[in-house]
């Protein structure tokens, strides 16, 4: 029999006077009148040290959404014991029951949870409602179907048998644990990255970015609630360097499913070299890293279009997307009518909190961010090469609240052209119409990332010639289009360079990493 064939789950606009708005903001109400005790999960066992940290939405510090309960070491072997004991069984599981689960999890979040998961990501990691919706709620579900597709594309795929043999591959799990450390930014990716692999039949010790365990905690609950068998997935809160140093030098270590930063990354890649004598295997390693990603505009660009590519690709959920636009290059024949719309557009962006709905803008992550960023602007303030022409106030009274922000340089190596700032920071670049290859060079040398970016023409041999000229450029590349909002299964996502080993989330090919091939011939 065959599992499901998914569609992509419907996005719900949230509209003032719908339904499902008045159900999300009740749901925003109740979760912001409790306080949760969140625990670890290891094994059948909730786990709960007494060590607890504030749980705090960013937009409003001082207000308590709960605690979470901190590990150690301890209980970093604990889970990985915990997902030793229960892989024979996991993998012994028919795949489709392993399926089953997930496609249940999928079911749950677009249904019962869908308000709780969305909520959960607002107030925790301060998202409007409309970027919690296409992350928590539809990407999240996306991942968990379209991973089932892949993997009965995966088992599916046998080599030639001629007659009076019998070629097969088993897509065997790998040999050990699987380790998921994943970002802040993104509810689906929290959850996609342990549960890719334990679809595959793994277990995992999953350990979240400690500014996203408000919403983790009930992507665990679902998790839980589908069937994910004790074991499993194993959900720690240890401190990245604790837990690397004990699952880096674990002859069980199988492999990493990574997102983040590219200096943890580089950090961890570094460390799993100096112990590969220690494992049994070699361990997979994926990781998803840093972006400064790109837009640009050509002399028959529509300057409309570039100015809103640039609002939404650089603003939406506060620049924190590992896709945002934060380096632009603009034809300077189009710039006036480009800056124009854009100012027009930053003017009408409302900031606060995203129980407030018109709130399209809302808190970055956290005090250290907030520094960071405010960093980045303070400097351009200062510089005789750039401008701020947009925004540049930063408030971190309430909540860690920084205006969507425009710098313009002359120089198109300045330091927020290179860098990843992370935050709702753009730096434009405005260059002769007549220097377009000079700055396409510009666009594929100025930083060393390669995750995302779009061109913006209307000329069919420029696109092409930016098409190719750029091929390296970025792993996700956008014609007349943002670089942000990959969905799963149309636009596989993931970059090279130092934006990561583009495995590609929401495709085959990521599935692909979390087993481990036997070929068996067998002669009648
Ligand atoms: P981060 O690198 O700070 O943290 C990622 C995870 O690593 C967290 O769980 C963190 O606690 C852990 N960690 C930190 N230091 C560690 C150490 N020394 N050892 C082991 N673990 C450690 O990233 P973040 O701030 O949570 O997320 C933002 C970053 O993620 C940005 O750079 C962004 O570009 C990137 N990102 C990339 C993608 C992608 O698909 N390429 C997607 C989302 C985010
Ligand atoms: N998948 C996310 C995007 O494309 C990162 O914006």
């Amino acid at each position: 029999y065959k599992v499901p064939v998914p569609k992509n789950e419907p996005v719900n606009s949230y509209a003032p006077g719908t339904p499902e708005r008045a159900s999300l903001q009740a749901k925003l109400k109740e979760l912001r009148s409790q306080e949760v005790d969140v625990p670890m999960y290891i094994g059948a066992e909730e786990v709960r040290t007494g060590k607890t940290h504030p749980l705090n939405p960013p937009h409003d510090h001082q207000h308590k959404l709960g605690q979470f309960h901190e590990g150690d070491a301890s209980h970093v072997d604990q889970a990985i014991k915990a997902a030793l004991a229960a892989k024979q069984e996991w993998a012994d599981l028919h795949w489709q029951q392993r399926a089953a689960v997930f496609l249940k999890a999928a079911d749950l979040i677009a249904g019962p949870y869908r308000d709780k998961i969305n909520a959960a990501t607002m107030l925790g990691q301060s998202k409007n409602a409309y970027q919690a919706e296409i992350d928590s709620a539809c990407e999240l579900a996306d991942f968990l179907r379209f991973n089932v597709k892949y993997m009965t594309e995966i088992y599916e795929e046998q080599p030639y048998s001629p007659d009076g043999i019998w070629n097969r591959m088993e897509y065997r799990p790998l040999e050990g644990f699987v380790f998921a450390l994943t970002p802040f930014n993104f509810t689906a990716i929290a959850g996609n990255l342990p549960s890719s692999a334990a679809l595959m039949g793994n277990t995992v010790v999953w350990k979240p970015a400690y500014s996203q365990i408000y919403s983790a905690n009930v992507v665990m609950e679902i998790f839980r609630e589908a069937g994910v068998p004790d074991g499993v997935i194993n959900l720690i809160y240890v401190d990245g360097p604790t837990v690397g140093k004990k699952v880096f030098t674990h002859p069980d270590f199988a492999g990493i499913h990574f997102t983040g930063s590219t200096a943890v990354f580089q950090t961890i890649w570094k460390t799993i070299g100096e112990n590969i004598e220690t494992y049994k295997s070699y361990p997979r390693i994926v990781g998803e890293t840093g972006g400064k990603d790109f837009i640009l505009a050509h002399k028959t660009a529509d300057a409309k279009q570039v100015a809103t590519a640039i609002t939404r690709g650089a603003f939406e959920y506060q620049g924190q997307k590992c896709s945002a636009a934060s380096r632009v290059y603009v034809a300077n024949n189009i710039w006036d009518d480009v800056k124009k719309n854009l100012l027009a557009d930053i003017k009408d962006i409302k900031m606060g909190g995203p129980e407030d709905f018109d709130n399209f803008f809302n808190a970055v992550i956290d005090r250290k961010a907030f520094d960071k960023i405010k960093g980045y602007i303070d400097h351009a303030k200062e510089s005789n090469v750039a401008e701020v022409i947009a925004g540049g106030e930063c408030d971190d009274s309430k909540g860690y609240f920084i205006q969507p922000t425009v710098i313009v340089t002359k120089d198109p190596q300045y330091v927020t052209m290179q860098e990843e700032i992370f935050g709702p920071v753009v730096t434009i670049y405005v260059y002769e119409a007549e220097n377009f290859d000079e700055t396409l060079t510009l666009v594929d040398e100025t930083s060393p990332y390669a995750l995302t970016g779009a061109i913006f023409s209307n000329d069919r041999y420029i696109i092409e010639k930016a098409t190719k000229r750029l091929s390296q450029a970025a792993g996700n590349f956008y014609v007349n289009d943002k670089p942000t909002g990959a969905v799963v299964n149309q636009n596989p996502f993931g970059g090279a360079r130092k934006s990561g080993t583009n495995d590609k989330a929401g495709s085959k090919l990521n599935l692909l990493r979390w087993c481990s091939a036997r070929m068996v011939k067998e002669t009648f």
